[in-house]
């Protein structure tokens, strides 16, 4: 799909898939037809030049997560570029500087979009050999609310519940937009697995007993070393991904297995054939350039993590345009930040160009919330009751669980406009999303 420009064309449009076994296909939104749209594949500093077409009746845009990209390009509706109209399109075109695994959503009233389906994977490929393709598996994985057809649940969007709580949680995954799928992997031979959780709001307790595996790379950002998973089951919340290195033993098939809900959900199964032949030749990654925070020349900033009650009716106007009734419902503040239900009309911070920033963040809720920074890399300084952050590990969206205290770091070195949300959709829009400026 590789114009003669050089664009790739992602066209947003709705689409018929089957989400469930042997029901009938559901209408969901789409890049290009299907869920998940198009990977796009790129070696490290290579341009990536999309044009977007809306042939949503919506606006849109999209928004290339984890990538540190330009301001003008990062896809944010109504902060860094307007929305994009139903019928019209707009060109991205940018650099991926950084090797991982990243991917693409749509970036407007994304509770509500991301939720039907437009997303994809955007892999950033090192420029040196590592895993062939066929050794480099991309694991999309969706968390979706059907109903007793099988059927995308309209009535599911939007619930007051789910913006007050833990947001929309769903009741069946697919990976690759498909159920259950079965992936076939040869014994003793290394593989990446790339997974990537799209859902809205669900964090996956994946659990490690079935399989063994060792981790490459939090957020696309490869560690020094391979490590072992730091807790069980291995938590990846929205938007989260993780890099695993699996190395199949004979004759074991494993599965994929799902323990957040009320009984383990098995959502990909992995038969493994052939013996094993030698000691395996494990591909080494490299870990990205990226400037270290100085913590002894930073400025702090305190982010308390806040519930609210519902409130804040009235006339609602979002930069100097009057919001419909949807909107109404997203500013009825359900969570905030500092005490204030961050719309995105109210600005964090300004932070120089290449100051280090420190942001201590104080969850004061009893939910988990998985926070979001764009533009940026930030290392896990601090953080309370955990073991995960003993590398200081490089990500762009971590959970911080119930009455913790993290502290994350980094250089801002990215000027503009920047969000900063939990990726936990319906909190994001109910009051969890500020911004700040790097000038
Ligand atoms: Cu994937 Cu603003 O987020
Ligand atoms: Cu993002
Ligand atoms: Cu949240």
């Amino acid at each position: 799909a590789q114009t003669e420009d050089g664009f790739l064309e992602i066209r947003a449009q709705k689409a018929e898939q089957s989400l469930y076994p042997n029901s009938p296909r559901s209408t969901i939104w789409t890049y290009n037809g299907t869920t998940p749209g198009p990977e796009i594949r790129v070696k490290q500093g290579e341009r990536v030049k999309v044009r977007f077409i809306n042939e949503l009746d919506e606006p849109s845009s999209i928004h290339w997560h984890g990538v540190r990209i330009e301001n003008a390009m990062d896809g944010v509706s109504g902060l860094t570029q307007n929305a994009v109209k139903p019928g019209e399109r707009f060109e991205y075109d940018f650099v991926a500087p950084d090797a991982g695994t990243y991917w693409y959503h749509a970036h407007n009233r994304s509770w509500n979009q991301v939720g039907r389906g437009p997303y994809g994977p955007l892999i950033v490929e090192e420029p040196y050999p590592t895993f062939d393709s066929e050794h480099d598996i991309t694991l999309v994985i969706d968390d979706w609310l059907l109903d007793q057809n099988g059927q995308f649940d309209e009535g599911s969007m939007g619930m007051m519940m789910d913006w007050s709580h833990a947001g929309r949680l769903g009741n069946w995954i697919t990976v690759n937009g498909k159920s259950m799928p079965e992936i076939d992997l040869r014994a003793g031979e290394p593989y990446r697995l790339r997974l990537i959780n799209v859902s809205n709001a669900r964090t996956l307790e994946l659990d490690p007993n079935r399989f063994e595996a060792k981790i490459l790379a939090f957020d696309g950002q490869p560690l020094p070393e391979p490590i072992s998973m730091p807790y069980e089951p291995y938590l990846l919340s929205s938007a989260q991904r993780v890099d695993l290195l699996v190395i199949p033993k004979e004759g074991q098939d494993f599965v994929l297995e799902e323990l957040s809900g009320n009984k383990p959900f098995p959502f990909a199964t992995f038969r493994v054939t052939g013996k094993v032949n030698g000691a395996p030749s494990v591909p080494v990654l490299k870990p990205n350039a990226l400037t270290e925070p100085d913590l002894n020349a930073a400025t702090t900033h305190r982010l308390h993590i806040t519930g609210g009650a519902m409130g804040r009716m009235g006339n609602m106007t979002y930069k100097g345009a009057p919001l419909g009734r949807q909107e109404m419902m997203q500013s009825m503040q359900f969570w905030a930040f500092n005490g204030v239900a961050n719309l995105p009309e109210q600005q964090f911070f300004t932070a120089k160009r290449g100051e280090t920033v420190i942001i201590e963040m104080i969850n004061d809720t009893a939910w988990p919330h998985a926070m979001h920074v764009h533009g940026h890399h930030f290392r896990i300084e601090e953080r309370e009751g955990s073991t995960i952050d003993e590398g200081r590990p490089w990500k762009d969206t971590f959970l911080i669980g119930p009455s913790q205290t993290t502290k994350i770091a980094f250089v801002a070195d990215n000027p503009g406009q920047w969000l900063l949300h939990c990726h936990m959709l319906e909190h994001a829009a109910a009051g969890m999303t500020t911004w700040f400026e790097v000038v």
